[in-house]
């Protein structure tokens, strides 16, 4: 169900064209060589060298994950992507709340997801993948972006770990959708989320976007993503995505 294209603008927008052609199944993915305008959060664009790295968009029919809890769609895709990347390199990946993909203080990987509300229901989630695999040299001014050549030295297959990361993510997914029920095992997709974070434990510098700064440790990440902070002073405070930013 992987569908390969060499140049496209971006296959999250490919595949929302071929959506509204045609009724996809849950599964389907595209992945592409080049993007000439892929995107990522907000208004970013995303750098990608031709033919180095993996672009990819899939398509989830999250039909048993009701809208309020949609963030449990991020916590799968970044863990089965975790998963399969930390066998190709030692050094430790985190995740960096809510969903982008960390070694050190770099990041290795970006991912947006799109979901499509029907009402109460999630409809369609596109789940679009940039992952830097074996790009040496960065030209655009993405702050800090890193490939996994450039931390284990060596060419890496792209097919292989494509094929590992879709197949997680499927697998993540069956096991979540089988046990919707079943709230331990929720909670356990959760701790490990919360494990894998970019800055657990202890304090580190946050500021708001009006230029607030504070000390502060991650307390919680609440079913609907947000971050809660424990400052030094006790107080707890809690953003939504772009409310807060990691110095
Ligand atoms: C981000 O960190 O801002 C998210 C980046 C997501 C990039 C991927 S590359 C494949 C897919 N197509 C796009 O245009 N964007 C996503």
């Amino acid at each position: 169900m992987m569908q390969y294209i060499k140049n496209i603008d971006s296959t999250s927008t490919e595949l929302r064209r071929r959506m509204s052609a045609e009724e996809l199944p849950h599964g389907y993915c595209i992945s592409a060589d080049f993007q000439t305008a892929g995107h990522g959060q907000a208004t970013n664009h995303w750098e990608s060298e031709d033919g180095k790295n993996l672009l990819f968009s899939l398509l989830l029919r999250p039909t048993v994950i009701p809208a309020s809890e949609q963030f449990v769609i991020t916590e799968i895709v970044t863990l089965a992507i975790i998963n399969a990347l930390q066998d190709y390199i030692r050094q430790r990946i985190t995740i960096k709340w809510p969903n982008d993909i960390y070694v050190g203080d770099k990041k290795l990987c970006g991912i947006l997801i799109e979901n499509a509300l029907c009402g109460p229901t999630i409809d369609t989630c596109i789940v679009g993948i940039g992952i830097n695999i074996n790009q040496e040299l960065f030209t655009s001014n993405a702050p800090n972006p890193i490939s996994l050549k450039q931390l284990n030295g060596r060419d890496n297959d792209r097919e292989e770990i494509f094929e590992e990361i879709y197949q997680n993510i499927l697998r993540y997914y069956d096991y979540l959708a089988d046990n919707w029920q079943n709230d331990d095992i929720k909670q356990s997709l959760h701790y490990e989320y919360m494990n894998n974070l970019y800055r657990r434990v202890g304090y580190h510098n946050y500021s708001t976007p009006e230029g607030e700064k504070f000390s502060a440790e991650i307390e919680e990440i609440g079913p609907q993503g947000h971050l809660t902070l424990r400052l030094q002073s006790g107080e707890l405070r809690t953003f939504a995505f772009k409310e807060v930013i990691f110095l």
